[in-house]
């Protein structure tokens, strides 16, 4: 992993670095970017199943997760390229949906080589998953605030009940978790549901 003949690439979701792995290898971009000879690093972000850890709050305080797309730029990407670039004395191409909010910081801009944008989020005006568009239209962000609940686990109870009141009627159709976050997706596997569902979707935090 540790070579520098080999250009570096992160590739970075806004959930856990599993997502990259989860369909067969020659399908999986993790695995494609590797057999075609990048390093790849994979980040994980804060509040997914892989890091949980804090120095001194735990996942049951509402400190932990107070944070959204600018903390994730400004200090965890921060912290992931400085890593590398310690590791590898090589900048680094960067592949992500994270990647608007990044390139608002020099010192995140002044470590990449170069990146490829993969939906990048910046305004959600033109989001057309009818799930999502509910959730902002009732802004369920702040309800969910005001209501103590600082984690966003559609795996928790509150998860379930949070799902249930977005998708109490036919306008959204829920049978199709998936598609119902993500929007119609040509390239949609819906055989892999079941096993996507084992890994994903991890939990964030509700201001996210
Ligand atoms: C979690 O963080 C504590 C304190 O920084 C550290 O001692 C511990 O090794 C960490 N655990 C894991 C699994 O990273
Ligand atoms: C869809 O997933 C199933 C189950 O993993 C697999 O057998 C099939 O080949 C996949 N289809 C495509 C088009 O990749």
């Amino acid at each position: 992993m540790m070579t520098n003949r080999k250009e570096m690439l992160l590739i970075l979701f806004a959930l856990g670095g599993d997502t990259w792995f989860i369909n067969p290898c020659e399908q999986s971009l993790g695995y494609l970017l590797v057999d075609n000879g990048f390093d790849g690093w994979v980040g994980n972000v804060r509040g997914t199943r892989w890091s949980k850890n804090h120095t001194s709050f735990s996942v049951h305080d509402k400190e932990f997760w107070d944070w959204s797309w600018q903390e994730l730029a400004q200090y965890d990407l921060l912290a992931i390229l400085s890593y590398i670039n310690l590791k590898t004395q090589s900048k680094v191409i960067y592949g992500t949906i994270m990647g608007l909010t990044a390139f608002t910081l020099p010192e995140v801009v002044e470590l990449i080589d170069s990146a490829a944008l993969l939906c990048p989020i910046s305004y959600l005006n033109h989001l057309t998953a009818r799930f999502v568009r509910r959730a902002v239209a009732l802004h369920h962000d702040q309800m969910l605030q005001n209501r103590g609940i600082h984690q966003l686990n559609f795996r928790s109870n509150t998860g379930i009940q949070i799902l249930d009141s977005l998708c109490g009627d036919e306008y959204i159709d829920c049978n199709n978790m998936l598609s119902s976050i993500t929007g119609t997706n040509c390239c949609f596997n819906e055989s892999r549901v079941e096993y996507y569902l084992e890994y994903e979707p991890h939990p964030s935090s509700t201001k996210k």
